[in-house]
């Protein structure tokens, strides 16, 4: 199996699509045709390249793609004698089943911490789900416990969930 892992463009927004339906729910599923979200999708995927704020790393065996990556950069408020300042959170990382376990996630991941590089990214988040920890882990992310052991307290993250809250 020879497996192809590369920045995306324009031309894979159908194929991305296709990917997110598969990486939802059954229940999610339900709640839109398949043709109203490709649609939906497509035009949200143009938006997000015309910002330059949205990448994608994908991967594709003979022309299909198997599995996809994002990132997305987040400017901090402008700073004096700094040009730019952004941060990169990595999100929907997927891989379709039959191709897990062979390094794909390894390498679609790679390409975009180099990508971070690239843009001059202060530092790259991610919130993992529980099996995808050791992806990252292996690629040098810290957990919250460590972070906040190795940096000043005030340095690292602190998450509210929205979800629930009362105001
Ligand atoms: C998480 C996910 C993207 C990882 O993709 P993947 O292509 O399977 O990732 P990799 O193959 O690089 O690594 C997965 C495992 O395969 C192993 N592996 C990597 N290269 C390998 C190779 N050449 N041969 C055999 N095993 C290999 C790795 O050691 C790793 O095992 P571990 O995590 O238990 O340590 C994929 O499992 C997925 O889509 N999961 C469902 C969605 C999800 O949870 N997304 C995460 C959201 S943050």
């Amino acid at each position: 199996m020879h497996v192809i892992v590369r920045m995306s463009n324009g031309s894979d927004a159908r194929d991305l699509a296709a990917l997110r339906w598969q990486s939802r729910t059954d229940g999610e599923r339900s709640l839109e045709s398949y043709g109203s979200f490709v649609a939906r999708f497509c035009n949200w995927y143009a938006d997000a390249l015309i910002s330059e704020c949205w990448f994608a790393a994908v991967a594709a065996v003979e022309e299909a793609l198997v599995g996809c990556m994002y990132l997305r950069c987040v400017d901090t408020v402008p700073v004096p004698g700094v040009a730019r300042r952004a941060w990169g959170y990595v999100t929907h990382a997927f891989v379709s089943e039959g191709h897990r376990n062979s390094g794909i996630g390894q390498q679609l991941l790679a390409l975009l911490i180099k990508r971070g590089q690239i843009l001059g990214l202060k530092e790259l988040q991610v919130w993992p789900s529980r099996g995808a920890v050791s992806l990252y882990v292996r690629a040098g992310f810290q957990s919250p416990e460590e972070q906040r052991s190795a940096m000043a307290p005030d340095e690292a993250s602190y998450v509210l969930p929205l979800a629930g809250l009362q105001l």
